[in-house]
């Protein structure tokens, strides 16, 4: 049997906890209420749909954000003048560069120009090298809502053998930092696999714990995974024509094997948009 994670659910609950925090926090003392800025550029159809999922989870919990829509002509000076606005912006907590980015803009002068302290994202080399020390700073928010969705639903990573694949920034780096940190949640055993790793099913058979962020619709099948393991799919490939979104993971040979599997929609995506909350949340009571 083979149970799904919710994390339209969860996320609903963390809401919740978020919006009382605002209201003791921000509102009760008669505080500005957090304020998330985004900064988008070019008419990417998957990412113009993820930022405005994003505003509109604002929009729900009483979160303040402010959209800049650059054309996709925007050269790199122009996106880093907007950066340096919201960098000095006192009426932003916290903002985030959406990417991919256009290829002529270069991503890494992007992600060093902003403000650490209002790095919500958690993608600058101060918070992401402060992550690796095991220091206190802005965490990714997909790998936040990974551990948060396994620790709410009592799914242990201590002494688990975790295969992760995909090294992204975004989503694979972080989770397998996070999750080999000598704390709570931590103690995993990972290996990092990506595009030129040799014979992938080696690795995933014997996985405790497989967390799939290739991009890649149904990348991970059946009988790749070792039965009773715990199954992660952070894929949001939308299916152009169909309108229809699929994971990384092959759900119909998967589900019946694994032991728990995120569904897509519905599972890391939800857990993603609600810590982009919770880090604004923190960057607003941290910054004032
Ligand atoms: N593109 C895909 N995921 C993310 C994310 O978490 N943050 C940003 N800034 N861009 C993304």
């Amino acid at each position: 049997m083979t149970k799904l994670l919710n994390g339209n659910q969860l996320a609903s609950e963390i809401k919740k906890e978020i919006l009382k925090k605002i209201e003791k926090n921000i509102l009760h003392k008669k505080k500005r209420i957090p304020h998330l800025g985004i900064i988008l550029t070019g008419n990417s159809s998957s990412s113009i749909t993820y930022v405005n999922s994003k505003i509109k989870e604002c929009k729900n919990i009483g979160i303040k954000s402010s959209l800049v829509h650059l054309p996709s002509y925007s050269l790199e000076k122009d996106l880093l003048k907007e950066i340096e606005k919201m960098n000095k912006n006192p009426l932003i907590d916290g903002f985030i560069v959406q990417l991919p980015l256009e290829k002529h803009i270069n991503q890494d002068n992007i992600i060093l120009s902003i403000n650490p302290k209002k790095d919500v994202d958690g993608f600058h080399p101060e918070n992401f090298g402060k992550m690796a020390l095991e220091m206190k700073s802005f965490y990714p928010a997909t790998a936040l809502g990974i551990l948060t969705l396994l620790e709410k639903n009592k799914i242990k990573i201590h002494g688990k053998y975790i295969v992760v694949i995909g090294r992204s920034k975004i989503v694979g780096k972080p989770i397998s930092i996070l999750m080999t940190r000598k704390t709570y949640p931590g103690n995993g055993t990972v290996t990092l696999t990506h595009s030129n790793t040799p014979n992938i099913e080696n690795y995933t058979k014997q996985a405790d714990i497989i967390i799939v962020a290739v991009g890649i619709p149904g990348f991970l099948k059946g009988k790749m995974i070792k039965k009773g393991s715990i199954i992660i799919d952070v894929g949001i490939n939308t299916i152009k024509n169909k309108k229809k979104i699929l994971g990384d993971v092959d759900f119909h040979s998967v589900y019946g094997k694994a032991s728990y599997l995120t569904p897509v929609p519905g599972g890391i995506g939800p857990m993603t948009r609600v810590m982009l909350l919770k880090n604004t949340l923190k960057a607003a009571l941290l910054n004032r």
